[in-house]
């Protein structure tokens, strides 16, 4: 059964009309993550859901039950603030404990699941601390304990942890999904960081401008992305656009680039490709699948000459940047596979992964 179902939702601000018709279905115990531009109306489609805010159109089903006109604690939700939102004047104890004393569980539960949460969360030598005395992965680590303690059918996290430096916020992610595979809850987790969704996510929602652009299996949105937007959002370094043509040749295919260059279609991935010619079709190519020529002898790799004009190291991987049919695009080289700029590199583009777009509509015509 779906735990959440959301049918023909729309939200106004006054005349600013913000979430445009969303349908979506959760499925019971998935780890779903709302993803897109800063904007694009993540927040309000949350606090729509939790009933901080009034849907002016469409219904919201929690566990088969319209919420619509519940206020927002009677929804059986709980909800993780960017802002942590801890009661500054309460020890961590008091503020975990402070759902269920409003819910009114007996007093003999308390001490235990307040025990339990802080111990799973690693705060349980915390609990007689204020906020004022804990770190930021502290006090973000006590809001969650605030929701999780909490036996609640959804769970909604916004943006919980944009306000943590790097490498606090990927040991969070991990925590926060291993959470997720104990609880087995259902969570909804809102993000505009496209790095946290691939990695965090059963299923991204990619949102955009108060629409869902595209949603399903990370995997499956950055291999077979509908448009280029998505192409373009998920990825980083971004894909590589490039204008292009395609042009047949009896049976074969290749796509064209501005300058000339000529990259074969494997024959498998032509089909219905010729009824593209003539038309203005961008080539997507994803940096790591430009690679040095020659090191692979697979079919479906298509040689180019590249200029660098740009290195940038990162460790493991240097990123390159180069002029590919006019415009500058990005490989992803192993880092001793290139080392300064004007240097000369022998690259081969794998067409097997790469993706056209129709220029006109940005929709992807094969992937
Ligand atoms: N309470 C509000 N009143 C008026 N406009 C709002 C309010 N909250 C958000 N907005 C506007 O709605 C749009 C979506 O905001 P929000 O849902 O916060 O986006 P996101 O969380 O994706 O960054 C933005 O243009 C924002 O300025
Ligand atoms: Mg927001």
């Amino acid at each position: 059964m779906s735990d959440l179902k959301i049918s023909g939702l729309h939200k106004y601000y006054g005349a600013l009309h913000v979430v445009k018709g969303i349908d979506l279905d959760i499925p019971a115990g998935e780890f779903t993550v709302l993803v897109g531009q800063s904007g694009c109306g993540k927040s309000t489609l949350l606090r729509t859901i939790a009933g901080l805010e009034v849907a002016d159109k469409g219904a919201i089903e929690i566990g088969g039950q319209r919420v619509n006109d519940l206020a927002p604690r009677d929804r059986d939700i709980a909800m993780v603030f960017q802002n942590y939102a801890l009661y500054p004047y309460m020890t961590v104890f008091d503020n975990i404990a402070f759902g269920l004393r409003a819910r009114k569980t007996p007093k003999s539960e308390i001490g235990p699941k307040v025990a339990a949460a802080a111990k799973m969360l690693g705060i349980d030598h915390l609990l007689e601390r204020f906020p004022r005395q804990l770190s930021g992965g502290q006090l973000q680590r006590v809001a969650i304990g605030r929701a999780v303690v909490r036996n609640a059918r959804l769970y909604l996290f916004d943006e919980p942890l944009s306000n943590l430096d790097a490498q606090l916020r990927d040991e969070m992610r991990g925590e926060i999904k291993r959470l997720h595979q104990e609880l087995g809850k259902t969570m909804i987790y809102v993000t505009h960081d496209q790095i946290e969704a691939m990695t965090m996510a059963d299923r991204i929602v990619l949102l955009r401008e108060g629409v869902i652009e595209q949603q399903g299996a990370p995997l499956d949105l950055y291999e077979r992305p509908a448009t280029r937007y998505v192409a373009g959002f998920l990825g980083s370094p971004s894909m590589n656009f490039i204008p292009a043509g395609v042009v047949a040749n009896g049976a074969a295919i290749s796509v064209r680039l501005g300058d000339g260059t000529s990259l074969p279609v494997p024959a498998e991935r032509a089909v219905g490709l010729g009824t593209w010619q003539g038309k203005p079709l961008m080539l997507g190519v994803r940096p790591e699948h430009i690679g040095p020529a020659g090191r692979d002898q697979r079919p479906g790799l298509a040689p180019v000459q590249a200029v660098v004009d740009l290195v940038q190291p990162t460790g493991s991987r240097s990123y390159a940047t180069f002029q590919l049919g006019g415009v500058a695009a990005v490989a992803e080289l192993q880092a001793h596979d290139v080392s300064r700029p004007g240097e000369r590199l022998e690259l081969s583009i794998d067409m097997n992964r790469t993706v056209l777009i129709d220029a006109a509509t940005e929709k992807v015509i094969s992937s």
